[in-house]
């Protein structure tokens, strides 16, 4: 019985083929109802203000501001034009304390100038007035390419006060005020899928969507200006659209395919009811739902000995990298047995082969979902365009799709089986997105420089 259990769970978490077309169709749905109304749809679909991605023309110095991710991250960018086009970056990570992340929008954004401060000292340009980009990774409509109009949602581990309903920009300029240390002049504001994108984009004309498969999920693509219901954008033909796919959800149309462990993640996490999707591919839920079955097995006697233990009462023990690790190919069980130990769990041979098949199984349903998102998109932008046959290059950054073993495999199966008519080539974001904001740092003072 203790394998039938195991096998029944695993049976609620496999997702047929039925399913997952049908889940490419409510993220098709969602699409088309963000672009109609972004502030009542779970899929905001958020205009980014970006219009074309880079030529090669692109040149000058920039400051970028990477903050969501796993890292907070200042860069300078030295962009080249012209025949010796190149994009150099100097780089430095800062840890962000979680009582930084959950503390006062004031304390957060001090802070980032703080960091900021430090950067230009090791560079040696708190003198310059840097253009500066700013790759902010969560939701935020924009009225502007820098200028944020209402209704920033912190997703994934942030939830700073006072900020919601605040202009970042706004945020961000005030704190370097209090500072009066250095000046800098903020040209642009980012979603990291965009900035992937566009940093895709310079190596390849043929990027026109940006994934991000990390702590958090999310796509963006260039969609037709037509589509998009707002006036006094001229000439311009397409606009990059941030989806905020991870919304997919909060209206109850998932609620078949989530689980009781899905619902137990959620209740626990600081945002419950919202990023229903995200809460099911990224990484730093994923983990969290391995953990929510151990447990039920737990307590039901079929794993370590029934014995629940403090390490797996834990919450947050299974990052991406042990996911990664633990359903590596290469390793032998002993090897996982030792990972389960190094978290604090002490398992038998059983025990780590039971842990690895759940693991499996729950990437794998996160990477089948962000296949079937991602065949919408695709398919999306073909019928946009009236072709029978779509080739397009999609840009990806994120540790889950980087680190994990099978994670951007099954998703690109997953894309060929429910979307046969696009041809999708999947580019690895090799400096973060942080050379993206400063990309569109640069098209963006140009193209206000030439209107
Ligand atoms: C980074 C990008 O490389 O990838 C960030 O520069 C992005 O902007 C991040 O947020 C996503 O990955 P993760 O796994 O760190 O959330
Ligand atoms: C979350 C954020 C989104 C971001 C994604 C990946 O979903 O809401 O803006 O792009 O994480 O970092």
């Amino acid at each position: 019985t203790a394998r039938r259990h195991q096998v029944k769970w695993l049976c609620v978490c496999i997702l047929s083929r039925d399913q997952l077309r049908s889940v490419k169709a409510r993220m098709r749905a969602g699409l088309e109802a963000g672009l109609k109304s972004n502030s009542h749809s779970p899929v905001k679909m958020l205009p980014s203000y970006v219009f074309r991605t880079p030529d090669g023309t692109e040149c000058g110095k920039y400051l970028a501001l990477d903050l969501g991710g796993t890292n907070f991250r200042v860069l300078l960018v030295k962009i080249r034009s012209g025949l010796r086009r190149s994009v150099r970056l100097y780089n430095k990570l800062y840890p962000i304390p979680l009582e930084i992340m959950q503390g006062t929008g004031e304390e957060l954004f001090d802070h980032i100038v703080h960091c900021i401060s430090d950067f230009l000292d090791y560079v040696g340009m708190k003198k310059a007035r840097l253009p500066l980009g700013f790759t902010f990774s969560f939701p935020c409509l924009q009225a502007a390419i820098n200028v944020v109009s209402t209704g920033l949602n912190w997703t994934k581990g942030f939830k700073a006060t006072d900020c919601e309903g605040n202009d970042v920009v706004d945020m961000l300029r005030e704190a370097i005020k209090r500072r009066n240390e250095f000046d800098v002049d903020i040209v642009a504001i980012v979603n990291d899928t965009v900035g992937t994108m566009m940093s895709c984009a310079y190596e390849d004309p043929q990027c026109e969507i940006g994934l991000i498969a990390g702590t958090g999920s999310n796509v963006c693509y260039m969609e037709e200006l037509r589509n998009i219901e707002k006036n006094g954008l001229g000439e311009m033909q397409r606009m990059c659209i941030n989806t905020e796919w991870g919304g997919l959800g909060e209206d109850g149309c998932l609620d078949d395919i989530i689980t009781e462990y899905d619902n137990a993640v959620d209740r626990e996490s600081i945002n419950h009811g919202r990023q229903r999707f995200e809460k099911l591919t990224s990484g730093l839920y994923l983990g969290e739902v391995v953990r929510q079955v151990l447990l039920d097995l737990t307590r039901r006697g079929l794993l370590f000995k029934g014995r629940v233990t403090e390490a797996l009462k834990t919450p947050g023990i299974f990052e991406t990298k042990y996911l990664s690790q633990i359903e590596s190919d290469r390793l032998a069980l002993l090897q996982v047995r030792s990972i389960l130990q190094h978290l604090g769990l002490d398992s038998t041979c059983d025990d780590s082969i039971i842990v690895k098949e759940v693991c499996g199984a729950v990437s794998r349903r996160a990477a089948q979902l962000c296949g079937a998102g991602m065949a919408a998109v695709v398919d999306k932008i073909r019928e946009n365009r009236g072709l029978d046959q779509l080739n397009i290059t999609v840009g990806v950054d994120g540790t889950l799709y980087k680190l994990h073993p099978h994670f951007s495999t099954v998703l690109q199966e997953t894309v060929v089986a429910l979307a046969p008519q696009c041809y999708v080539t999947y580019l690895l974001s090799e400096e973060g997105s942080g050379r993206g904001a400063a990309l569109i740092t640069a098209v963006a003072r140009r193209d206000q420089v030439e209107m």
